[in-house]
């Protein structure tokens, strides 16, 4: 499976840097050509002659060498691996790499690349948790950079336990491995997916709108395109980067939502993650509506919006072969999600329980609701959420001709 795949490995400046030379070995092993290129911090911790020795490679270092920039330059070192990866990724090369600095040859590769990038982070565990690290983990999650670890255990400071210690190799390995089975299971297959929340006027400067941070959806729309799917993602109003190989329709309202995945059809599978309004202001003011003591405060009349997940679960010409919805409960969220699915006659509904803290956070814990049953899936960050359904939603589609085009 991994025969014939070519890995830039990027090692920056940890102590775990020793432990890349066994994960270069299995690597090897197993037929993949390795690539390293080493930070300045790196050849404290691991010497270019090793790796050098153990890849069967010349090492890469230095962004101005003229030998190395006139024989391979480091776009071409950007361009050509299948996979890039990170191991170990210090808190500072993560903090670049969501910054987009780009001052040395790793972080400019980095920068450069528009290949699949993993990252295996490794640092003390107070490191890891400071909100500076975590912040920059969570933007380049956004961006679709997979995250290997790290793990709890012991630190190399002595006496010291916490999360931090990056994945063993044989552990990278079995995820590079996952990677690169899954890769291309959606490959000739499209996909829309809608995320975040709409926003419905009320005048030119007021709406009505709800928590939603599009995390979810938008993280959803990364894993498909991963799988090889063409991607449309038609988002409301969030502030997350687009996700990486999505095509990105930016919509405001309910109604521009349906009609923008209207546009994005034909498709094999939506998933309908947005949280759109279920009301819009019946006649939004022309100009801003003033504060008037006499005539008290406005009443706002409100009117139905279109539902878009029944909309297209029930289109007769070009449903999708697979309707995902998302349904956002509060109390008896399975039974209410198997309701939904029933009404609005989409396949699947992915149900969570947003009475705490779910809207903007990391985590999720959800719940498949299929026509065969109900799937409890334990608490994981969105996007492993996102690499499950999208795993499953290849396995949906297996066999299933792919939707024409034209
Ligand atoms: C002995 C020693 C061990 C270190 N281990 C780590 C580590 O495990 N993780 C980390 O993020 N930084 C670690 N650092 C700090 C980094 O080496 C430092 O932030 C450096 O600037 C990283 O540069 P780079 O990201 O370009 O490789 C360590 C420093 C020393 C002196």
């Amino acid at each position: 499976m991994l025969e014939g795949k070519r890995l830039l490995l990027i090692i920056s400046g940890g102590i775990a840097a020793y432990k890349c030379l066994d994960l270069i070995r299995r690597l090897r092993e197993r037929g993949v050509h390795v690539r390293c290129a080493l930070t300045r911090a790196g050849e404290s911790f691991v010497t270019p002659l090793s790796l050098a020795t153990v890849s069967g490679e010349k090492v890469f270092r230095d962004l101005f060498s003229l030998t190395d920039e006139s024989e391979i330059g480091h776009i071409r070192l950007a361009r050509e691996p299948d996979l890039v990866l990170v191991a170990p990724a210090t808190a500072n090369i993560l903090a670049k790499m969501a910054a987009g600095i780009a001052d040395d040859l790793a972080t400019a590769v980095l920068l450069a690349t528009d290949r699949p990038v993993m990252a295996a982070p490794a640092m003390n565990g107070r490191m890891w948790e400071h909100p500076a690290t975590q912040a920059n983990v969570a933007r380049l999650a956004g961006r679709g950079v997979h995250l290997i670890g790290p793990e709890e255990g012991e630190m190399a400071e002595a006496d010291e336990w916490g999360t931090g210690r990056m994945t063993e190799p044989a552990d990278i390995l079995a995820v590079i491995e996952t990677f690169f089975a899954g890769a291309g299971r959606l490959h000739g297959r499209r996909a829309i997916v809608t995320s975040g929340p709409t926003y419905e006027a009320i005048d030119p400067v007021r709406y009505i709108a709800n928590r939603s941070s599009g995390k979810q959806g938008h993280a959803i729309a990364g894993a498909l395109a991963r799988l090889g799917a063409e991607t449309t993602l038609v988002s409301g109003p969030t502030h997350l980067p687009d996700p990486v190989g999505v095509r990105v329709v930016n919509v405001e309202e309910a109604r521009d939502m349906l009609s923008a995945c209207k546009t994005a059809l034909p498709a094999d599978v939506a998933v309908l993650a947005a949280a759109v309004a279920d009301w819009r202001v019946a006649k939004p003011a022309k100009h801003k509506i003033k504060k008037d003591a006499a005539a008290g405060a406005p009443v706002l009349k409100l009117i139905e919006n279109p539902d878009i997940l029944a909309s297209l679960s029930t289109a007769t010409a070009g449903r999708p072969a697979l309707v995902v919805g998302f349904a956002a409960e509060t109390g008896t969220v399975v039974e209410r999600a198997k309701r939904k699915r029933l009404a609005k006659g989409c396949d699947w509904i992915v149900a969570n329980d947003v009475s705490s803290g779910v809207f903007g956070a990391e985590t999720n814990t959800v719940h498949l609701v299929t026509a065969a049953g109900v799937e409890d899936w334990p608490p994981m960050t969105k996007s492993a959420v996102a690499q499950r359904l999208a795993d499953r939603i290849a396995d949906a589609l297996e066999g299933v001709p792919a939707t024409p085009t034209s």
